[in-house]
């Protein structure tokens, strides 16, 4: 195709740029980042948005941690109330120090204060993200958290901006990155402990990994996009939620023994009734979009009546993306541009839908017969069993799961430690 170059227009470079105040809390993998990017980027940012973040107080947890080289040390505190009264001056306030004490009470005094609040913190969104907005509408406001969910996906602008895909009917996807790396590195053939300390020392895992493992960290990334696709109030959803721990290896041996990969997915269904919400390991196809989506990647596929399907890819988690992410708030919010946010509510339900359920328990004595006659015992038909290692796989016919905690209880009482996986629709 030939290009008509006289049409292409390209941004006019600023020269002035209008100084905002910044005040960040948190100075580690996440906050750490944007330090560096801030000072690095500093002339892009002019050029392209007529902006000079100046950042002018740095709240920190722990006084004698290393920081990056790039931070004048003059400007750290661990004083919240130094850094609120800091805060009180700033154009911007950046949270980026995770959990819920002391960022809700620097959320609520920075909207409270009329402040354009940025957050990373998925944890404080999905417990407080809807009266956080209605302080910050009340009293002049706002509060972005673009990087709070998927990392360097722009997922939440997508499903804030307005009139944008109307008529959702499903979000479902990959939203922790520790899990996944680890799931990645088990199919390359690592142990388990080995790939979480590598996805720890690379800074995906939060501070308490054990969020990430048990599909916490999650199910608060997928209780805000479920706000904004449904109007949910975060809270309330009702989410089935297993994550990873002792069981990885297994679970992955169960998957392979099945032809697929497993991954965490986070999915969230409206039904007639209601919207359904599950974290969990899932069997998915080899060679599809899940199973392609490894290392700390996240994915997001968004289903709506009139648009159809949309997928987002990208890096979930590390310092880079969710720091280039808050940045990119931290823009919109000294633009002052509108935010939009879901009224409308549709109720949270548990999801009772039958789903096929892979079933993986240790080869050993009379194993498989006993995992054949429990299944059958419970009523359950078996469509399909595999081997692979020491494991032996069902992939069952759909049942809702009540039934496959049944059938699990039922194999725990023999002295079997079943592994189970949901059957992805398209595996
Ligand atoms: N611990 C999170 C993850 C970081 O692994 O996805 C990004 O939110």
């Amino acid at each position: 195709m030939k290009i008509d170059e006289s049409r292409i227009r390209i941004p006019a470079v600023r020269r002035g740029a209008r100084t905002v105040r910044v005040v960040l809390a948190g100075c580690g993998t996440v906050g750490g980042e944007l330090v560096r990017i801030l000072h690095h980027a500093a002339d892009e940012i002019r050029q392209r948005h007529g902006l000079h973040f100046e950042l002018v107080r740095v709240l920190v947890a722990h006084g004698g941690r290393p920081r990056p080289g790039e931070l004048d040390r003059a400007l750290l505190t661990t004083d919240v109330d130094a850094f609120l009264a800091a805060a009180a001056g700033a154009d911007v306030v950046v949270e980026a120090i995770g959990g819920i004490d002391p960022a809700l009470r620097i959320a609520t005094e920075a909207l409270r204060g009329g402040k354009r609040l940025v957050t990373a913190n998925k944890a404080l969104v999905a417990a407080h993200g809807p009266e956080l907005v209605a302080l910050g509408r009340r009293h002049g406001g706002r509060l972005d958290f673009e990087s709070a969910a998927a990392g360097g996906i722009p997922i939440v602008r997508a499903l804030r901006e307005p009139l944008s895909l109307t008529g959702i009917t499903s979000v479902r996807g990959i939203l922790n990155g520790t899990t996944n790396y680890v799931l990645s590195r088990l199919e390359d053939g690592w142990s388990f402990p080995d790939a979480l300390a590598d996805t720890q020392a690379r800074g995906f895992a939060e501070a308490d990994p054990s969020r990430d493992l048990s599909g916490e960290d999650a199910a608060d990334k997928l209780r805000i996009l479920v706000w904004l696709a449904f109007g949910v109030e975060p809270a309330r959803l009702q989410v089935r939620r297993r994550g990873l721990g002792d069981d990885a290896e297994r679970l992955a041996r169960t998957a392979r023994a099945l032809d697929g990969a497993v991954r965490i997915v986070a999915e969230a269904v409206r039904t007639p009734e209601g919207v359904t919400a599950s974290v969990e390991p899932v069997l998915v196809a080899a060679g599809g979009d899940l199973a392609r989506t490894r290392d700390e990647a996240n994915l997001v596929v968004v289903d709506s009546r009139w648009n159809g399907r949309i997928a987002l890819g990208g890096p979930g988690a590390g310092g880079g993306p969710t720091a280039s992410a808050l940045l990119s708030d931290m823009v919109r919010a000294a633009r002052r541009q509108r935010a939009v946010h879901p009224s409308s509510a549709v109720p949270p339900i548990p999801d009772r839908r039958p789903h096929a359920w892979a079933v993986g328990v240790e080869r050993g004595r009379g194993a498989q017969e006993a995992l054949g006659h429990t299944l059958a015992r419970v009523g359950i038909n078996n469509e399909r069993m595999a081997w692979t290692g020491g494991t032996v796989a069902a992939r069952t016919e759909p049942v809702p799961w009540a039934r496959i905690g049944l059938a699990v209880r039922a194999l725990e009482s023999q002295g079997l430690t079943p592994a189970v996986l949901r059957v992805d629709a398209d595996a």
